[in-house]
């Protein structure tokens, strides 16, 4: 689909005039609208596989902000339940799965894990068509590091003590897995993109806890053989990676990776990556999600001035450096995105 005069997608090759405003998690528990459908359904894998559910609450922040783009409501943690494994979500805990061994993978099959997945895409194609057409649609998946840990851990770590052990101990058992779930992300991402995905966003929520070494061969390899092999299919869809807390890794990204966008958490220095990273690749970024919890636009707006003055030539993607708090009140949301389309 041509889309008509997009802000997110022109920021990919120039210096927009209007900066795109997008946030990560936008389609979540802070929106009333989304709550009242969430509390229908049993299961949040139930909610993520029914199409005509996931494309309504898609929609929703878009129909609410006005955001440039909507992304695809869906999980990172569909990629192991489509290879077998299942996957929960408890109440107040987060999600559960069936722990991995790295002796007994299993096997991919594309047939079943595409069946598997099927409703995802029924879903973004409905998106697609309902949304405007000067709107832009990104899928995503996790990075294979990030879902491996949870595979391995059988839900979230604070300390990931058994997915490091393994990967220090076993390179050669955790690369199986890595690859694995290379196959299967990069599956997933090209099938999102033929349903009508615009672009896409790779989330590693958990780069920052690697050293450069098991960095460089967890997240950077294994994303960039994702990203490859997507650009042979699919050269002009933009990628945008998020390896969170990658602090001086963000430099080498830039360098090593054929990636359109780069997405800062906000523990990051902007003046750091403004003096370091040259001005190829899009900057995503960075408001530190609980500054939307303030009950004070005074502090809102010097942290707004201060993260558009910083970015004012560079081409820039307003976003957060993570997932938007459930307890954010939606007029800080309104305030931040009037805030940035009226910013001089
Ligand atoms: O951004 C969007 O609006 C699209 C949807 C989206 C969700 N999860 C919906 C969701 C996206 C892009 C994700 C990514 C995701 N999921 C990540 C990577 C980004 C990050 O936050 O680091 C990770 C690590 C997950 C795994 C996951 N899913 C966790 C740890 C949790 C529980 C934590 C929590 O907030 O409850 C989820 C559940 C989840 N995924 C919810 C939503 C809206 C909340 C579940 C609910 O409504 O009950």
């Amino acid at each position: 689909m041509i889309l008509i005069d997009n802000n997110f997608l022109k920021t990919f090759s120039e210096k927009t005039s209007q900066t795109p405003i997008w946030f990560m998690r936008q389609a979540g528990r802070y929106l009333p609208e989304y709550l009242e459908i969430r509390n229908k359904t049993n299961s949040f894998l139930e909610f993520c596989y029914n199409p005509e559910l996931s494309s309504i609450v898609t929609l929703q922040p878009i129909k609410r902000f006005d955001f440039d783009a909507a992304i695809f409501f869906s999980d990172i943690l569909v990629i192991p339940d489509a290879l077998g494994k299942k996957v929960w979500f408890e109440k107040n805990y987060g999600p559960k799965l069936d722990i991995w061994n790295l002796d007994n993978l299993p096997e991919f099959n594309e047939v079943s894990f595409l069946k598997h997945l099927q409703p995802v895409y029924e879903g973004i194609k409905i998106a697609r068509e309902k949304l405007n057409k000067e709107k832009a649609l990104i899928g995503f998946a996790g990075a294979p590091w990030t879902i491996a840990t949870y595979c391995l851990e059988g839900g979230g770590s604070k300390t990931f003590e058994i997915s490091k052990k393994l990967a220090y101990n076993y390179p050669n058992k955790f690369l199986k897995l890595i690859d694995l779930l290379t196959e299967a992300i990069t599956i997933h991402l090209i099938n999102q993109i033929k349903a009508g995905a615009n672009a896409l966003q790779i989330f590693d929520s958990w780069a920052g806890i690697l050293d450069d070494f098991h960095f460089e061969k967890y997240s950077i390899n294994p994303v960039n053989n994702i990203i490859n092999n997507i650009k042979k299919i699919y050269p002009n869809i933009p990628i945008i990676f998020f390896p969170k807390n990658a602090y001086f890794n963000y430099k080498k990204i830039a360098l090593e990776m054929n990636i359109d966008g780069l997405s800062l958490d906000s523990n990051i220095d902007i003046k750091w990556i403004i003096e370091n990273l040259d001005n190829k690749i899009t900057l995503q970024g960075n408001l530190d999600p609980m500054y939307l919890l303030t009950e004070n636009t005074d502090i809102l707006k010097r942290k707004l001035d201060e993260i558009m003055i910083n970015f004012k030539n560079r081409k820039h993607i307003f976003n957060l450096g993570h997932g938007i708090n459930k307890d954010t009140p939606i007029k800080n949301v309104e305030f931040v995105v009037d805030y940035i389309r009226n910013f001089k």
